[in-house]
């Protein structure tokens, strides 16, 4: 089978969150049974040399966007055996800072430079040839999936046998775009109708994606009920009602030869669940590189999160001192929203020694955060996946989740008894559920440490393999 893989990050070449952890190891798994066509903008942020780019001659792009015909160029890069990465090139929409805009305000020009991509993605389709499976991700491929049901299939330029899957990461992000934006797609006003691409008087490319694909996938089982409520459905819940029958909730995966405490290339002392005492250096060696009071008996409390609304970091501002005065230290790894920034800020100023607010992104930080810490916060208000919780699970530190999306069906809760249970789980969205829960941790690691460490140990247990989820992938592909 030949699939085609389109996506807008992608680890190790260029990421912001776990979309890039998991378009990166969902291919690289799948590519061990099948050949892998992973296509993603040719962001100026990609090392083109690290990886060996080179420009494939003879195949340009000329995409019609609005009055304009838009010229790119791909280039090409074999990442493994079966795995090839396509970039899908126009400096004038790639060549930036960011991916997405300056983190908080998106660019102006996104429903352009994602119609450009997601075009592009299909030219390539058609260049190709004999590929079986189209399978786009999240809003910034979406739109493809309407051009390819509605004119490159029609118009046989992709052939009718392909099939398409689309995968929802965040159905909070869907590329809204006001009405007029109609005009870049070159396409009959026909198509601007509530059963296709209008929302609300706005163009939505995640709606395209869900009502013009074969089948929509989500990732995580608990994610896929959720979204199709009110609560979780960001107003596109009866959309995705009407395609039940096709939506699939399959769980991703973690990448252990990235993420794993005996493997790890950033950590300074390795570990495992036979050598977990180690575990303990590594908090002494960040305490001491972080400026924090050195104590190893002090439970540490670490978080390596985008800072916005959807991770519950307004659960976190209100009882932050609170926590403090739990006797704990707390470690903060994020960037995102100011507010939140200059919160971090402040605390750490405010409880120096105790508390550091890391504002920047950075990966070697958050694997040493995951190391070092016992506790890990993960608060959120809904949560499609997650992949930092199952990280944390692997390095033995002990997470406190809320009980919703991903962090439900990853999570077993300390009330389900200490033989299986993986960490801390709260139910209600207040910041007192969550300080109950992260009091309950804390406590346990005060009073209990035995008891404590059989958690962390559960945790290093699990195995939320890449492998499993491609086999169910591969599954819904042949049907
Ligand atoms: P999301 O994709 O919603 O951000 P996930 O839990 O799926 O949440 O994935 C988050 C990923 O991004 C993890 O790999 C996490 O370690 C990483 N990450 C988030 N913020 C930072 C940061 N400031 N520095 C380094 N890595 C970060
Ligand atoms: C999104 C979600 C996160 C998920 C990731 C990878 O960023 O917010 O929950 O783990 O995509 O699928």
């Amino acid at each position: 089978m030949k699939v085609l893989y389109g996506v807008a990050e992608y680890y190790p070449l260029v990421k912001t969150g776990g979309l890039g952890d998991a378009a990166g190891a969902y291919t690289k798994a799948l590519s061990k049974r099948h050949k892998v066509y992973a296509v993603l903008p040719g962001y100026s942020k990609i090392d083109r040399k690290k990886y060996g780019f080179k420009p494939v001659k003879g195949f340009e792009l000329s995409i019609p966007i609005g009055d304009r015909d838009v010229k790119g160029y791909v280039e090409k890069a074999e990442l493994d055996k079966n795995l090839t990465i396509y970039l899908i090139c126009n400096d004038e929409y790639f060549d930036r800072e960011n991916l997405f805009g300056d983190g908080v305000t998106p660019y102006k020009d996104n429903a352009e430079r994602f119609l450009f991509f997601s075009r592009g993605i299909l030219e390539l389709a058609a260049y190709l040839k004999e590929i079986d499976v189209i399978h786009l991700n999240d809003w910034h491929t979406a739109i493809g999936m309407f051009y390819l049901k509605e004119f490159y299939k029609k118009i046989g330029k992709i052939d009718k046998k392909v099939k398409s899957v689309f995968t929802i990461h965040n159905l909070g992000y869907q590329g809204i775009f006001w009405q007029y934006d109609m005009y870049l797609l070159n396409v009959d006003w026909k198509y601007f109708n509530p059963e296709g691409l209008e929302f609300y008087n706005h163009i939505n490319y995640l709606k395209s994606g869900i009502i013009y694909s074969d089948i929509v996938t989500t990732v995580s089982p608990t994610y896929a009920k959720e979204i199709q409520t009110p609560e979780f459905g960001f107003g596109l819940d009866g959309v995705l009602r009407k395609r039940a029958d096709n939506l699939f909730g399959i769980l991703n995966g973690v990448d252990y030869s990235v993420w794993h405490p005996w493997r790890d290339k950033f950590i300074p002392y390795k570990y495992n669940k036979k050598l977990f005492d180690r575990k303990l250096k590594n908090k002494i060696a960040l305490q001491k590189e972080l400026g924090l009071e050195v104590n190893p008996e002090q439970p540490m409390l670490v978080m390596v999160s985008r800072l916005i609304d959807q991770k519950g970091i307004d659960l976190i501002t209100p009882v932050f001192d609170m926590l403090v005065d739990l006797g704990v230290q707390i470690v903060i790894l994020g960037t995102g929203e100011k507010h939140y920034v200059d919160f971090f800020n402040w605390k750490e100023h405010q409880f120096k020694g105790k508390v550091v607010g890391y504002m920047a992104y950075n990966e070697e930080v958050a694997h040493k955060l995951y190391a070092a810490g016992d506790i890990y916060l993960m608060p959120s208000k809904y949560e499609p996946c997650g992949l930092s919780q199952m990280y944390a699970m692997k390095y033995g530190t002990v997470p406190v989740v809320r009980n919703t999306g991903g962090l439900k069906d990853t999570v077993i809760d300390i009330d389900e008894g200490i033989e299986k249970a993986t960490g801390f789980k709260f139910e209600y969205y207040s910041p007192y559920a969550f300080y109950e829960a992260v009091r309950k941790a804390v406590t346990l690691y005060k009073t209990n440490r035995e008891e404590f460490k059989k958690l962390a140990l559960n945790g290093m247990d699990t195995k939320f393999t890449w492998e499993k989820t491609v086999k169910e992938y591969i599954k819904l592909y042949k049907k």
